[in-house]
Formats: C-alpha cells, structure tokens, sequence
C-alpha cells in the first residue's frame, strides 16, 4: 500500500431518530472506539426540513424523498465527525447495508442490524465519498448548518 492510503481520514457519522431516540447512542459510540475511529466532533440536532432538504439534495426526486424528510425532522439525531486511516469506506463497512432488514440477515454483526428497520429507518448515516464526507462535514460544522436547532455540542456529551 502506499503511503498516501496510511493517511487518516475523516467522515460524517449521523445517528438517525430512531438510533436517538431508541438509546443505541452509547452502543453505537462504544462499537466506533472500538473500531478504532476517534470522535473529532459531534452534536446533537433537531434538523428542519430545509436542512434535511438541504443534505438530501441528490435524491430529491426519489419518491421516499418526502418521507425520508419526514423521518429525519421527527426527533433529534446525532453528528459525529470520525476519524482513522480509510474512515469512510470502514464506517460505510461497520452500518452495513441501507436496508437494515437485509442488514439482519447478511451482516448481522452491522450497526443497522443491531438498531435499524428498514430502508428508511436504518439507524445511521455514513458518508459514502472523499468529496461526500468534506460536503457533509462542513454541512454540520461549517457555515451552511444554520436553521436547525442544536441541543448539545461536544464539550457538553
Ligand atoms: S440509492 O438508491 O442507492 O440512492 O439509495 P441509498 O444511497 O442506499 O440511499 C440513500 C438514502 O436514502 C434513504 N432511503 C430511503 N428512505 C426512505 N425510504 C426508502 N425506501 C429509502 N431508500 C433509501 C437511505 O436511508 C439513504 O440514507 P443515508 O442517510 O444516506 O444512508
């Protein structure tokens, strides 16, 4: 491998309404440290629907579109920015696949086996690119996260 995949890198983990509100928060961090991610940064929000509109952009013309809207504005979720070499591909690894019920079955030691549904109620969120990851990060830490509501910031979980 060359040096360059040695490097760390960064993603955005969400822990979805049902993840929150269904208390798998601390399981879901316990299984990350022991992955080996360290957490940079990480608040809890109550996202609007322009946010949620905002960071699904791209699928906006999927006919779950407004139920995913509806899903993701019910309840407070979790941001977490994650940090390791090949962060990205190995928290997309660690949620296993979008469809938790499948997820139950192929990858049953997944996070969306422990704690999702379904296609919609899949417990968390992962990046699915470099470019994806540095979009969403500053999404949730940079300037563009403006109207949703934060309950709690890092220095106080
Ligand atoms: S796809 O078809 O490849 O674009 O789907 P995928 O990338 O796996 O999913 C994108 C996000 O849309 C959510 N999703 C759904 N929501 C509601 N209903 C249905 N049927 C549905 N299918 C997919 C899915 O949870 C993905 O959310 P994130 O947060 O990106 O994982």
């Amino acid at each position: 491998p060359s040096s360059a995949s040695r490097e760390k890198e960064k993603t955005l983990a969400i822990i979805k309404p049902d993840g929150f509100s269904g208390n798998y928060t601390g399981e879901i961090k316990r299984l990350i440290l022991l992955s080996g991610f360290s957490i940079l940064k990480e608040k809890i929000v109550h996202l609007d629907k322009e946010n949620v509109a905002l960071f699904y952009a791209e699928h906006s013309e999927r006919t779950f579109f407004p139920s995913l809207v509806k899903y993701m504005t019910s309840g407070p979720v979790v941001v977490i920015v994650l940090e390791k070499v090949n962060a990205i591909a190995d928290w997309r690894a660690l949620i296993g696949p979008t469809d938790a019920q499948k997820a139950k079955i192929t990858h049953p030691d997944s996070v969306r086996a422990l704690c999702g549904l379904n296609s919609e109620r899949n417990c968390v969120h992962g990046s699915d690119s470099p470019q994806s990851a540095a979009k969403e990060i500053s999404f949730f830490f940079g300037e563009m996260f403006s109207s949703g509501e934060v309950i709690a910031n890092h220095d106080e979980l």
